[in-house]
């Protein structure tokens, strides 16, 4: 299938590593000129790098931390400095930390929102106008299966990524008239550094080996097995592709069956 997105602008949040990166990989593969960021001016170089040595799209990167107050701007700039407009924005951030919901200190939960809710809220509107002008766009973005299914031991993660499932499923429904979309990917079990990261904590938690932590979880998990960052960026590309013009307010789910719910 041709995605039809060959010259496309796409701006890809926290995607130097994981999944952000390996969706910038499958954008430009079909042809998108991406915009990677984060924090690693040295890891988004090598990345643009590949990217670019691959032959197929282009790839460009600017520095920002969803951590800091300026990243809205930083980014705005980056992408009037480097792309000169979106097409499509895949809003992806770095997870939170794991931890009950005692833990959630109203500092932790304030600096948490601002990175992982309120810059992304920001950014989008900042780069609405611009799609609305053309009559096209595409806005994904990344959360986690606890969105439907609450994790235990994420209190943060499930406390947060709702509230971007009501934004994104209230903006699907104003800006479908402008030619825009906009869809929610839930990864269950993606094999990255933060999985990786998770399953370490939890190894230590239960004096468990990190090996037989992660064969428990994938036996959990329909498929039996984590899924891969290829697998999960094929299905973000396709929800950033022109077929996938008609879904839109969706919440999409990449893990291998594991959410038992309907
Ligand atoms: N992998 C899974 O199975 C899974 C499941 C459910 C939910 N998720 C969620 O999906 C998102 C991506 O997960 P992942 O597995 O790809 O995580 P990852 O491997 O830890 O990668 C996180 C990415 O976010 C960037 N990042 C972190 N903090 C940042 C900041 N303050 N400003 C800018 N960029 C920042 C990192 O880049 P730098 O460190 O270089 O800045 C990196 O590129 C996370 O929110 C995660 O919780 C993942």
């Amino acid at each position: 299938m041709d995605l039809g997105i060959t010259g496309k602008r796409a701006l890809i949040l926290a995607s130097s590593r994981g999944l952000g990166k390996g969706i910038a990989v499958a954008l430009a593969r079909e042809g998108a000129h991406v915009l990677l960021c984060g924090r690693s001016a040295e890891t988004l170089q090598a990345n643009c790098d590949a990217i670019n040595a691959d032959g197929f799209g282009r790839a460009d990167w600017v520095q920002a931390d969803l951590g800091e107050d300026n990243f809205v701007e930083t980014i705005v700039k980056g992408v009037a400095d480097k792309l000169g407009g979106v097409d499509i924005l895949v809003n992806n951030s770095g997870g939170p930390t794991p931890g009950s919901t005692e833990d959630m200190s109203g500092e932790k939960l304030a600096t948490y929102f601002n990175s992982m809710v309120l810059r992304i809220i920001t950014l989008t509107n900042r780069l609405l106008p611009g799609m609305k002008q053309q009559g096209w766009g595409r806005i994904l973005t990344v959360a986690s299966s606890g969105v439907i299914e609450p994790i235990s031991g994420l209190a943060l993660s499930n406390t947060l990524r709702p509230a971007l499932a009501g934004w994104s499923k209230t903006l699907a429904t104003e800006v479908a008239q402008h030619g825009i979309t906009s869809n929610m990917l839930l990864p269950g079990s993606i094999m990255t550094d933060r999985l990786k990261s998770l399953d370490a904590a939890a190894a230590e938690r239960s004096g468990k080996s990190v090996d037989d932590v992660r064969a428990a979880s994938e036996k959990a998990i329909p498929a039996r097995r984590y899924g891969t960052v290829e697998e999960f960026a094929a299905t973000a590309a396709f929800l950033c592709s022109a077929p996938a013009s008609y879904v839109t307010g969706s919440l999409v789910r990449c893990d291998g069956g594991a959410a038992r719910s309907v």
